[in-house]
């Protein structure tokens, strides 16, 4: 197996890449300078000369709330650019894995979306952009993995964590919105699962974040978990790090809804709950539950 991963200098690509690396899979990481996924000549030569039996692609457009505003650079990247990829994977009959988010849902109720839910309903440019990225795949490309996503942190890229950590250091006072639920994706983690699923031939739509394993006597707030939720974990598991500084004393957290935090650019889903039971009938092992990867993103980081 030689896979070919894209936006190899973004969060997730960078893991890929390296858990590739690890096991001894060959990898050709790839960035704009690389490989421009909106030159369809550019994709089409570096994946041919790559000569890969499958293509991660990470790369996307990820700016949510600028997307708004920028619809057509956004729909460039994320749906022609998939496209370009998508063409040549089905000219080269090879694999073709892509990152999607569980932004292409309406986020409203409280169940948690199955993987082949086909009810889609993008709140914003950003989803409706994935949305049309992922039909681009599905029709095009034989082989072919949607993976959807949500709230990703990796250590090679700017996320909510490194934002409250930092915020925390100036402010002693934070109001975190406590009416979107979801559950994280440590890249590190999602990058096991999406090597494993990529040398297999278990095509098809897949929902990977970290786990909500319920347990009332964890210490925390367990299963799906809002924004609020979250920051309290990651200040909690600081002050376990000897770090006296993210302390309810020094800095307190309270929960805002949506509405109370005031308007963004893009409407969020309330609801972006993923239901992941399809990776384990399907045999692939889940992420570890999303505590346990704040523990050990926390050892990996500077803060
Ligand atoms: N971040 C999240 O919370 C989240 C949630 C759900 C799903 N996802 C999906 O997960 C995947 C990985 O996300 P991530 O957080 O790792 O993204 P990221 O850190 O923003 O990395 C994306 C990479 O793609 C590159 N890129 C942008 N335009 C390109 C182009 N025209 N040609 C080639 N490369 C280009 C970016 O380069 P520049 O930095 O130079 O633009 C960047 O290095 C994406 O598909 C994203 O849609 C992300």
């Amino acid at each position: 197996m030689k896979a070919l991963v894209t936006g190899v200098k973004g969060q997730l690509g960078y893991d890929v890449v390296k858990e590739m690396e690890k096991r001894g899979i060959e990898a050709v990481g790839v960035d704009i300078e690389e490989m421009d996924i909106t030159d369809p000549m550019a994709v089409k030569k570096v994946i041919t000369e790559a000569n890969v039996d499958a293509v991660i692609h990470c790369a996307a457009y990820t700016a949510v709330d600028a997307a708004e505003d920028n619809k057509e650079i956004c729909n460039k990247v994320n749906v022609d650019g998939t496209k370009n990829i998508a063409e040549v994977c089905k000219e080269l009959n090879i694999k073709m894995m892509y990152i999607s988010t569980d932004y292409v849902f309406n986020g409203q109720g409280e169940t948690p979306w199955d993987p082949d839910c086909k009810d889609y309903a993008p709140l914003n440019v950003y989803g409706q952009s994935k949305l049309d990225g992922e039909k681009v795949v599905s029709s095009l490309v034989e082989k072919f993995f949607i993976v959807r996503i949500a709230w990703v942190f990796g250590k090679n890229g700017k996320n909510f964590i490194k934002t409250m950590l930092n915020v925390a250091k100036t402010h002693d006072k934070l109001t975190v919105v406590a009416d979107q639920i979801g559950t994280p994706t440590y890249t590190y983690d999602l990058a096991r699962l999406l090597v494993d699923m990529i040398v297999t031939d278990k095509y098809g739509y897949y929902h990977a974040t970290n786990s909500e394993v319920s347990d009332e006597n964890a210490g925390c707030k367990t299963g799906y978990i809002s924004w609020f939720d979250f920051t309290k974990e990651i200040f909690r598991q600081a002050v376990l790090k000897g770090r006296d500084e993210y302390s309810e004393e020094k800095v307190e957290v309270s929960p805002v809804t949506t509405a109370e935090y005031g308007i963004s650019k893009a409407t969020r889903p309330f609801n972006s709950r993923l239901d992941k039971s399809k990776l384990e009938k399907n045999g692939f092992t889940p992420l570890p539950t999303w505590q346990d990867a704040i523990n050990r993103y926390l050892d990996e980081i500077e803060f």
